[in-house]
């Protein structure tokens, strides 16, 4: 699994903003959609092209377009859905599923609530959208239903992470055959005993929607 972390002074500012206690809904939402839309330049280093052939004013020149079948980009409910504007204003053509998740605060147990994926991801390359890797569970799982659909390359965008978090995702990834990326805004320094990152910025589904 590859783990890219961003590494730009302009997203650790827009990060430190969104980190802060004191930064209300409205901006914080704004800060996430941005952050999405940096981070989506590295996330999407690898997206298929194939070349075309367009005319210029002056002649004729060769480029790339967008390769069929055209990726899917996939919020995580509810958090994730906070970075799709961001993504999708990359890569307007894509197609978007969603999954719902909720972690048990308890258990720390991810568990699924909503399904909307297409039934057949042969060949398909896949943007999975969280804000928070913490435990991993939740990315675990999607990561899951992605390869069993049929997708062969995967990239998760995160804005903060957990090394616990990557750490699982490795072990319990080790035998797929299917490519994994991470790109994240930052890797913080560890969870504490509510499975919440630290420094982290709290609960992301809240400070977006709360
Ligand atoms: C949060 C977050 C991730 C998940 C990360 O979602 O947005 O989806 O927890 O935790 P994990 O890596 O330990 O699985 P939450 O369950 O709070 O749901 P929400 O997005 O609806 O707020």
């Amino acid at each position: 699994m590859r783990v890219h972390v961003a590494d730009h002074p302009l997203i650790a500012h827009k990060l430190t903003a969104l980190r802060d206690e004191t930064t209300d809904s409205p901006t914080f939402r704004r800060l996430a959609d941005e952050l999405v839309t940096l981070l989506a330049y590295e996330a999407t280093r690898d997206v298929r092209v194939q070349p075309v052939e367009v005319r210029t004013p002056v002649g004729p020149a060769t480029g790339v377009r967008l390769s069929q079948p055209k990726p899917l980009v996939v919020p995580i409910l509810r958090a994730g859905l906070g970075m799709l504007d961001g993504m999708v204003r990359l890569l307007p053509t894509a197609e978007v599923g969603f999954l719902g998740m909720v972690r048990d605060e308890s258990t720390l147990k991810a568990t699924t609530y909503a399904n909307r994926l297409p039934d057949d991801l042969s060949g398909r390359q896949c943007y999975l959208l969280d804000p928070m890797l913490a435990t991993g569970g939740t990315l675990a799982a999607a990561i899951h239903f992605l390869v069993d659909l049929g997708a062969d390359d995967i990239t998760a965008i995160t804005l903060l992470s957990a090394p616990e978090g990557v750490a699982r995702l490795e072990s319990e990834l080790a035998g797929l055959d299917v490519p994994v990326s991470v790109v994240t805004a930052a890797m913080d320094e560890r969870l504490n005993e509510h499975g919440y990152i630290v420094p982290g910025l709290g609960d992301a589904g809240d400070r977006l929607y709360g």
